[in-house]
């Protein structure tokens, strides 16, 4: 029918499950794809069991860029994607990216320089902090790009103040499509044996958080007091410091959860702590209160009604969290489910 071929560049766990409802999509309008590993995770926990579970299509390579400073990192990712594309026998129609993590930024950079047009799904979200190097990736992606796919009218808005209007398309969030997919398939299966009954789930992976063990400590010191188990399945950049830290035994430790039992979990837990920005987004559609453990947040949208309350690791904060309930009615946030196709139908539109 046409003959549009997409390169998709992932390589981090969120990534694998934005591009499992993507990839869908794409197929379904007879779009071409070829997936890139660029390898930045690489435990099987942190990947091959997404792609098997999702039903991912295999990627046509690994390019086992690994862990490393991030220059090493995303220096290794750019070279290794350059090469593979000039060893194609011919260019893809387009280059597509996720997020903003460094497989993002170097799947972006390889494309542009080879004057292939950049997609990128999760356009226009700032956290305004440029230390962290995830704001750095989403604003140089978002500058080189062709076509933006933004969650909501705030990343429209972001982009906008940037000088950046031609090609944005506000879909929705395509993790929006992926919870309404798979939580009825998750909730089917098995609980997952090491649950709590009564709990709320944890995760924290951002270095800011993770790399001082006394701010740390002072978290799991907090959350080992409070009248209810913790449940933490943890990133395997905690997993080296934990021996360090004394762990209450009402936190329970867990290895990285399938996309499934994070779905599970999410649907069992009390409240949700967390340092993800997709989780924050997760719980929020699951209808859970969460609190964030960082100071601020792309997804300003969650904040409404104390949904989603910042705390940055304040014990006091999060004490004050805890206790302050949601105060407004649920209601739909950052689409309706149908990003995937609206992105497909885009992309069949724009290089036909
Ligand atoms: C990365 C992204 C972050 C995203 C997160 C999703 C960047 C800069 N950060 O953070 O935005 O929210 O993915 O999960 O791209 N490790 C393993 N096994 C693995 C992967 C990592 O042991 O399969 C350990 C290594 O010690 C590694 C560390 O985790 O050095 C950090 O991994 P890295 O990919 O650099 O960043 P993440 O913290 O996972």
């Amino acid at each position: 029918m046409n003959h549009i071929t997409v390169l998709t560049v992932i390589g981090a766990r969120p990534q694998f499950v934005k591009a499992a409802v993507v990839s869908r999509a794409l197929a379904n309008e007879g779009i071409k794809e070829q997936i890139i590993h660029t390898g930045q995770h690489y435990d099987a926990l942190m990947s091959a069991t997404f792609f098997d579970e999702l039903n991912i299509p295999q990627p046509a390579v690994n390019l086992d860029a690994g862990s490393g400073n991030h220059g090493k990192q995303t220096a290794r990712m750019l070279e290794n994607i350059e090469n593979y594309v000039l060893n194609q026998s011919s260019k893809p129609t387009a280059l597509m990216v996720y997020g903003d993590t460094n497989s993002t930024i170097a799947g972006a950079l390889a494309a542009t320089k080879l004057h292939i047009p950049v997609i990128h799904v999760e356009a226009g979200l700032r956290s305004f902090n440029r230390k962290m190097p995830e704001e750095i990736n989403r604003v140089l992606t978002d500058h080189v790009s062709e076509l933006l796919f933004c969650s909501s009218d705030e990343g429209v808005q972001n982009l906008a103040k940037e000088g950046i209007t031609d090609g944005v398309h506000p879909v929705g969030d395509v993790m929006y499509d992926a919870i309404k997919t798979f939580t009825p398939i998750a909730l089917n299966q098995d609980r997952p044996p090491s649950l709590p009954g009564k709990f709320v789930l944890l995760t924290l992976h951002r270095p800011a958080n993770t790399d001082d063990h006394s701010k740390l400590q002072s978290l799991l010191d907090t959350l080992g007091s409070l009248p209810i188990s913790t449940f933490w399945p943890v990133h395997p950049r905690v997993k080296q410091t934990l021996e360090q830290l004394n762990i209450s035994p009402n936190i329970i430790l867990s290895e990285p959860l399938a996309y499934f039992d994070m779905l599970y979990s999410l649907h069992s837990a009390e409240l949700v702590l967390t340092d993800s920005g997709g989780l924050q987004k997760e719980a929020y559609w699951m209808q859970k209160k969460c609190i964030t453990l960082r100071d601020e947040t792309e997804w300003v949208e969650t904040l409404e009604g104390n949904w989603n309350q910042l705390t940055g690791l304040h014990p006091q904060k999060i004490t004050d969290a805890w206790h302050k309930e949601p105060e407004t009615s649920w209601k739909p946030l950052y689409g309706d489910g149908k990003a995937s196709e609206k992105i497909a139908g885009i992309i069949r539109d724009y290089f036909s």
